[in-house]
């Protein structure tokens, strides 16, 4: 028997002639997660960032055991995230750009919230049960940020990770170019308005969310020193009426939050408040309509069950949405990596 034809029957015994790598492989994944969130929390790959370290070295300045350093470090290479270079070890070009504290569009803040273990397996089997948001203990999640400016700013500065690089990608895509103020509903650190403003210099954003964010948001643009074109107001959109004067709406990550009746009252008050011809733009990563993927959007769902009362969409879902409210000219938008843009105008 050739080696391969030996290591093919130890794969699949007769007596389990199912592979299970497939189901192996979803088991182990969680673990990719485990060992990227706790070098981004421990700040490895800004360690990294700065350039290739010894073993020693980059054992010291972590602060690590000598076995832990070892088995983080085999983990993180045979995910090829570290790399090992004559000088020692380094982190690779998608790492330091989106593992890094100080990489623009980084996705630290998002990577790094998974240390807190919202979506561990136990938290799921209580949101299955429950049907409604356990991250905070069954605390409405908005309700917790607007007591405590702590989770406040720990939920923007992961949103603002999630936001940054698909708003450059919203921004490149979305052809703003006639439009002159954009409101942003629950617009968050002001990642998109930001973008969307510095693509567009005669376009002014106002970032509209619940007052305990607002001032986060405005630290975020006056370090994106946009100051000028993106402000906030502090607000709430389902006991208030959308301010008017806008011919663009924007809401984005918004409608997943909640249940899609709530989402249909969101997307009729845009339609009201816009004049004849405004524009709304919803930013969503969606689901195709034969639920074929991708993977990763499909398993958002879950994030969505412990954290909110919503889901994602459907691409045919979303434009329903917006054509039953009345918006005309809906048309889909891939903007970047898993990210869609579904946008409409008021006839
Ligand atoms: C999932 S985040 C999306 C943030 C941003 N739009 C983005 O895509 O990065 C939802 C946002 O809605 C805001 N929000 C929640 N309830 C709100 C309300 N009643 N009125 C206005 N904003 C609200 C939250 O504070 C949060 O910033």
């Amino acid at each position: 028997m050739t080696d391969s034809a030996d290591r093919q029957e130890r794969l699949q015994p007769t007596r389990f002639p199912i592979d299970d790598k497939r189901v192996y492989d979803a088991y182990i994944a969680g673990r990719k997660s485990a060992a990227i969130a706790a070098a981004v929390r421990a700040g490895l790959f800004d360690l990294l960032a700065g350039g290739a370290l010894p073993f020693d070295r980059l054992q010291s300045e972590m602060g690590w055991s000598e076995r832990g350093t070892r088995s983080m470090l085999d983990a993180l290479m045979a995910m090829g995230f570290v790399e090992v270079t004559t000088d020692g070890f380094t982190a690779s070009a998608d790492a330091a750009a989106y593992l890094t504290r100080a990489s623009a569009g980084s996705l630290w803040g998002l990577v790094d919230m998974e240390v807190d273990s919202f979506l561990s397996p136990a938290a799921l089997l209580e949101a299955l049960a429950e049907d409604r948001a356990t991250v905070y203990g069954g605390e409405d999640p908005w309700e917790a940020h607007a007591a405590d400016p702590a989770k406040a700013r720990a939920f923007t500065a992961a949103m603002h990770s999630v936001s940054e690089r698909p708003a450059a990608g919203l921004a490149e895509r979305l052809d703003l170019s006639t439009a002159r103020r954009l409101l942003d509903v629950g617009g968050g650190s002001g990642a998109l308005s930001i973008s969307l403003a510095l693509a567009n210099p005669g376009l002014e954003c106002v970032i509209w969310d619940i007052p305990s964010v607002c001032p986060i948001a405005d630290e975020y643009v006056a370090s994106a020193g946009c100051g000028d074109q993106v402000t906030s107001r502090a607000g709430d959109m389902f006991e208030e009426d959308y301010p008017s004067g806008f011919d663009t709406v924007l809401l984005s990550q918004i409608l997943h939050d909640w249940s899609f009746e709530t989402g249909a009252k969101l997307v009729t008050k845009a339609f009201e408040a816009l004049p004849p011809g405004g524009r709304i733009v919803i930013h969503e990563k969606l689901v195709e309509d034969d639920d074929s993927g991708p993977l990763a959007n499909q398993l958002v769902h879950l994030d969505m069950l412990v954290w909110t009362e919503g889901q994602q969409y459907r691409v045919s879902e979303l434009t329903d949405l917006l054509e039953r409210c009345g918006f005309s000219h809906v048309r889909r938008v891939r903007t970047a990596g898993y990210w869609s843009a579904v946008e409409g105008s008021k006839p």
